[in-house]
């Protein structure tokens, strides 16, 4: 049987059971019946927990944009593929077919190899939400070279790290990306970080603005030209199953970010099938994500899950509130969308408008509506299940993660249950547990603690790029055996509920932060001696940033300091990790080994005051009361 199609209860049952008892039959089958293949595996999964090495599909060969473009090219060749639906909605929208994609990959796949780029070489692309973006990333597939986005709200100093750390030579950007009533200058940001960057060596720049730019002679030139020239034909390489196909770097608890390498046929099988049973999306359907393709949201599912099924996608280049806080309905509206997925953060911004701007649009075409990125709170889930899904949209809380590259636990709609806040069942192929502090599992229906998955599924990270040793810290020595999520959660009669991260990772709007990287920038300040950030809960953005700052003697003012602190997170890391609220304080406490203790600074920038736990093992527990005073 062939468990593809998830379509009631029974078949989720059987799929799910299917693949905890015999997962490699399992996944074969789906991997045979629904892909093409240049050549056969050997074997399905073969795993050692321990050393983190994890093969799936072994031996085949493929090239996964000929999943995701040539096979449809005969059916549905004339069926967009994209839809881009511009910042402005006074610019008309592009309906990208699939037969034009394909064009427009095997012109950029031409355009890259004559550039010098080859199998295996790293290709960091900057870009804004345009078509062009989705292109490079087929265009990087199709030849083999490994995508590495970086979201065009990262600073120069985020970009640089992420290119010198993955080695590039080559970078793909745009003179200009528009955002809202803003105009931001890429090109100028790519200028900056390549004062950095001694390995880079092209720059080809996409022209979206017009605005003025500076080119680099030798190294900077406009692509369009280059397109215009190039083959509208361009042969796969042949790709192994194991090849890496992109690298997406997501903050860490400690340290610069981390580079999680995907690689190629497991994660095109999990995401495609993924999708097609997390979104049920059927045939002539509009799908729209509004993610950005620089994290794995977009990644997954606005490029890779949905083409591999041959569905239509749409890319949005804007922002929810712009021109007015309708706009996303609006665009629904006009396109028809059937299922919508997007996060939390911007339901709880829309839900705080007027409903006039929900209830002006027909949303009637809608039949799925997604969550993803947080944990979706409970006024939140209602407000988009009353007014957006009109009680009749399965509302799907799809959890997952960077490293595990598609959705691991998620409702299927019209199949399982929703509940509130509960991401609820396992997919198939995912086999969830709880641990305790003392690192057993708990068996209990009912339980509470820290979420590890105990079967390798076919779209886990396979490494860290450079840094095999630190991905075993990561997520395999905490629990042996086991790949640690890092989130800890609740399971009973719903499934699961995530609780959100242990570790010192903070997820402000969507947007996973590292404490490390924003206190470095912090602390580069001249005046600071000291610092350290939590976050704290935030009607929109979920979790905001409260940073704990000492300072030096200094002459210059504190409103001062905070303004120039704020800048200098802006420039090092990008505005999203802006600082909410900075508080000047006379110490930190710290452990005796000298580790600060964020537990503390949590609780006080919570607001939990009332109880410390233990604080006896605290260097300094004296300062605990200064800085509660202080609290602002
Ligand atoms: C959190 C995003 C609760 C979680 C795809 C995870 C969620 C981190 C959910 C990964 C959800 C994501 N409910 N929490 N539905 N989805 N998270 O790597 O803490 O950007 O570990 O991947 O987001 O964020 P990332």
């Amino acid at each position: 049987m062939n468990h593809y199609n998830i379509s009631n209860p029974t078949d989720y049952q059987q799929a799910y059971k299917k693949s905890v008892e015999d997962p490699k039959d399992f996944w074969e089958k789906i991997a045979k019946e629904n892909f093409v293949w240049k050549k056969q595996w050997e074997s399905i999964c073969e795993h050692d927990f321990k050393e983190a090495k994890f093969t799936w599909f072994k031996g085949a060969k493929l090239n996964i944009t000929e999943n995701c473009l040539d096979r449809h090219l005969a059916t549905k060749g004339e069926q967009a593929a994209i839809i881009f639906e511009p910042n402005d909605p006074k610019e008309d929208a592009q309906h990208i077919s699939f037969n034009e994609l394909h064009k427009r990959v095997c012109k950029m796949a031409n355009v890259l190899k004559e550039q010098g780029v080859q199998k295996g070489d790293r290709v960091i692309l900057y870009l804004p939400m345009i078509p062009e973006l989705a292109v490079s990333v087929l265009a990087c597939a199709r030849i083999g070279a490994v995508h590495s986005v970086v979201f065009a709200g990262f600073s120069s100093t985020a970009l640089a790290s992420r290119i010198n750390d993955c080695g590039a030579k080559i970078v793909i950007t745009a003179d200009g990306g528009f955002r809202g009533a803003k105009t931001i200058s890429l090109k100028t940001i790519v200028d900056d970080a390549l004062k950095e960057t001694p390995a880079i060596t092209k720059v080809l720049v996409v022209k979206r603005t017009s605005q003025t730019i500076e080119m680099i002679e030798g190294r900077d030139v406009f692509l369009q030209p280059l397109l215009d020239a190039a083959s509208e034909q361009f042969e796969a390489e042949v790709m192994d199953a194991e090849d890496p196909l992109f690298i997406l770097y997501t903050s860490g608890s400690t340290g610069k970010p981390k580079g999680m390498m995907h690689t190629t046929a497991g994660y095109m099988v999990y995401t495609a099938y993924t999708f097609k049973n997390v979104f049920n999306y059927n045939e002539g359907d509009v799908y729209w994500c509004t993610a950005d393709i620089g994290w794995i949201t977009g990644h997954s599912y606005i490029v890779y899950g949905p083409l591999a099924n041959g569905a239509t996608t749409i890319m949005f280049e804007g922002i929810p509130s712009y021109p007015d806080c309708g706009r996303f309905w609006e665009v629904v509206e006009k396109h028809k969308v059937n299922q919508f997925y997007t996060a939390p953060t911007a339901i709880r911004s829309l839900a705080k408008e007027s409903l006039a701007l929900v209830t002006k649009y027909d949303l009637s075409s809608l039949k799925v509506i997604g969550s993803v990125g947080e944990p979706i709170n409970e006024e939140a889930w209602h407000w988009y299940d009353d007014n957006i899904g009109k009680n009749n949209c399965p509302l799907v809380d799809t959890w997952w993660q960077t490293e595990t590259g598609g959705i691991l636990i998620s409702p299927l709609p019209g199949v399982t249950q929703t509940t509130p806040t509960y991401a609820s069942f396992p997919l198939p192929g995912i086999q969830p547990c709880l641990m305790d502090a003392d690192k057993k599992e708990l068996a209990d229906a009912t339980a509470e603690g820290a979420l590890c998955i105990k079967h390798p599924w076919p779209s886990m990270a396979r490494t860290i790029w450079g840094n095999h040793k630190r991905y075993i810290d990561t997520y395999f020595s905490a629990f042996a055996g086991k790949y640690f999520t890092g989130d800890g959660a609740q399971r009973d009669e719903n499934g699961y509920r995530i609780t959100g991260r242990m570790d010192d990772v903070i997820i402000v709007s969507g947007h996973n932060l590292g404490t490390a990287p924003i206190e470095d920038a912090i602390n580069e300040h001249k005046d600071v001696a000291e610092s350290a950030i939590v976050g704290y809960p935030h009607d929109i953005k979920g979790n905001a940033l409260y940073g704990y700052v000492i300072l030096k003697e200094t002459d210059n003012s504190p409103e001062q300091v905070k303004i120039e602190i704020n800048q200098l997170i802006s420039n090092q890391v990008g505005p999203i990790a802006k600082l909410n609220i900075i508080q000047f304080v006379p110490g930190l406490p710290k452990t005796r080994s000298g580790k600060i203790m964020r537990r503390i600074l949590r609780k006080i920038a919570c607001n939990e005051m009332d109880s410390f736990g233990d604080i006896s093992t605290l260097l300094n527990p004296e300062i605990v009361e200064d800085v509660v005073k202080g609290k602002l």
